[in-house]
């Protein structure tokens, strides 16, 4: 139902003169006349604030300057806390959460009387678990991506917040930094408000967001703290109400050409696999048919224009600094597709004239890129028949072609117990596999794909090393990793049969991931024993209804019963 055509959605429950309309306006009146509502649209914010998600808390502010724009452009605001989940902190993996969040928004749109609604996300996970909802319900929605935190320092130098732990915790293992050190180094590591601040999965989302037409242009990369985030929320409280007054829901506007442009912005930026999933699973909802050799396709040839952490070497305040999203969106302009809209109402590529770059070394012109072509490449082969994805821009050049030896771990604890055995037959050349780690066998796809390195390797100077997984990767993680093998060992596939000492080849330009191992052969193993032991089907509740119906990481790994839209048609009621 449209406000232009037919009402409000919300008049369903405002409007008329029955006991339940009266039951309706009189415990949301809270002081304000009855006739309130009439003609205003109703406006969800639906805020993904936790204290337990430390990157998202400040949404709570912003949620304000959101409210004040509903109120001067005539909607009603109604915050609606959703289900949200902190990287750092929730257990076993904050991905096993996403749909659940995801199906939660949707219901508690769709339940109650919201004419539209503005995403409140940050946290890696929180933003697609948004749009995976709206794109369901399908109530005109607009993103505010709650901003990166300011860039930290440490001993006179810039301190990220992911991918600057890594390194240093390797520095650690590899006795070139003391212990002491490293735990100085952690109060100054979060230096404020805000998501991670490294090109990871919070920063690539966000800006994927963008790209897909999803936020005001120009307001992702707003660091958490500065004012202009806080008079970009306010106007987008605005947009809102004109949303809902145009009729303007993602069905509307959201297309195979915007998932084009997104999958261009993300190789441009060098973002974060995760996004694969992410873009998949919401492209699921809205019916657009997409894939993960749309990634390769449309990505490979994209220049890496964005030195950002983990591929290059700044933070995500030096690109707002140096220009912005938009500044690199320009340099890609003629690779965009023109046709695709944003919430705005217009086309992204209207946006990008007046962009400009203002630092150079942050964000690179296209004719002196960071890397030519950036992009994620996805593999087959006889290890990876449904495919798996690698990020060539955080790998090591030499290591993209490689052959080696299996080096095979059953789980992450597996992993964790032998990795620095002094007896583990491993060298530089040695190929790492950890199984057991796809949506299902985890359950819910940890970022465990960027295996630490075994120390003794460490300690001779090994800084990289083929690492082979059904996992996925933090997006602040760097190396020559390839992740989201599928099927999974769980699943059944080729990988629950490789056996350490099996040779893996990896030929990243001819996009290939094979064992090396006769089909007469693998036909007569069994998978290995400790793959199966250490997958116990959970008994009940949320990880029993996702391990049921969870997809596998070539479809987004959302669930099989979530994929499409439910609209936001509810006829019944109880009273
Ligand atoms: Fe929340 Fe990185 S931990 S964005």
């Amino acid at each position: 139902m449209t406000m232009s055509n037919d009402g409000l959605r919300s008049d369903e429950w405002y409007a008329g003169t029955d006991r339940n309309s009266y039951i309706h306006r009189a415990w949301m009146r809270r002081g304000v006349p009855g006739n309130a509502f009439e003609g205003r649209p109703q406006i969800a914010i639906a805020n993904t604030a936790s204290d337990l998600t430390p990157c998202n808390s400040h949404l709570t502010e912003i949620a304000q300057s959101v409210k004040n724009g509903i109120y001067e452009a005539g909607g009603i605001p109604l915050e609606l806390p959703v289900v949200s989940m902190g990287e750092t902190q929730v257990r076993p993996t904050a991905m096993l959460w996403r749909n659940m969040a995801a199906m939660a928004t949707e219901e508690m749109l769709r339940a109650n009387p919201i004419d539209g609604v503005v995403l409140l996300g940050g946290c890696d996970k929180t933003i697609p678990a948004l749009l995976m909802a709206a794109a369901s319900v399908d109530l005109p929605a607009v993103v505010v991506p709650g901003g990166p935190m300011l860039t930290g320092h440490f001993r006179g130098e810039a301190l990220g917040c992911g991918t600057d732990v890594w390194r240093l915790s390797e520095e650690v293992r590899a006795g070139t930094l003391s212990n002491e050190s490293f735990l100085q180094s952690e109060g100054a590591t979060i230096r404020s408000a805000g998501h991670c601040n490294t090109m990871g999965t919070a920063s690539t989302m966000a800006l994927v967001a963008e790209a897909l037409g999803t936020v005001i242009p120009g307001l992702a990369g707003t660091p958490a703290p500065d004012n202009r985030l806080k008079q970009a929320a306010h106007e987008t409280g605005r947009l809102a109400v004109e949303l809902v007054r145009k009729d303007r829901r993602p069905s509307t506007f959201l297309t195979k050409a915007s998932f084009h442009n997104a999958i261009v912005a993300l190789a441009a930026i060098g973002g974060s696999t995760n996004a694969v999933v992410h873009l998949l699973a919401i492209a699921g909802r809205l019916g657009i048919e997409l894939s993960i050799d749309d990634f390769d396709r449309i990505g490979a040839n994209v220049p890496l224009l964005v030195n950002l952490q983990p591929a290059g070497q700044y933070l995500m305040d030096d690109l707002y600094r140096a220009g912005g999203f938009l500044a690199v969106l320009r340099e890609v302009k003629d690779l965009l597709d023109p046709s695709a809209l944003t919430i705005t109402g217009k086309p992204l590529v209207d946006y990008l004239d007046d962009a400009q770059i203002w630092d150079a070394d942050v964000i690179t012109p296209r004719d002196a890129p960071l890397l030519p072509s950036a992009g994620i490449a996805v593999l087959r082969g006889t290890l990876a028949p449904g495919g798996a994805i690698i990020k060539p821009a955080a790998a090591s050049p030499h290591l993209l072609k490689h052959r080696g030896k299996a080096v095979v771990f059953d789980s992450i604890e597996d992993f964790r117990a032998r990795i620095d055995d002094p007896e583990l037959d491993v060298d530089a050349n040695s190929v790492l596999v950890l199984r057991g780690c796809g949506p299902v066998g985890y359950p819910g796809m940890p970022e465990v794909a960027n295996m630490p390195l075994p120390t003794k390797l460490l300690e001779q100077g090994v800084r990289d090393m083929v690492r082979i997984c059904d996992g996925r990767m933090s997006g602040t993680a760097y190396g020559t990793v390839v992740l989201h093998v599928t099927p999974e060992s769980a699943a059944g596939g080729p990988l629950s049969l490789v056996q350490t000492g099996d040779w893996i080849s990896l030929d990243v330009r001819g996009k290939k991931l094979d064992l090396e191992v006769s089909a007469e052969e693998l036909a007569l193993r069994q998978p290995n024993a400790a793959t199966v032991a250490g997958y116990a089907k959970p008994r009940r509740g949320w990880e029993r209804l996702y391990v049921d119906h969870v997809m596998q990481a070539d479809t987004g790994a959302d669930l099989d019963f979530l994929v499409g839209s439910s609209g936001s048609v509810v006829s019944r009621e109880s009273h």
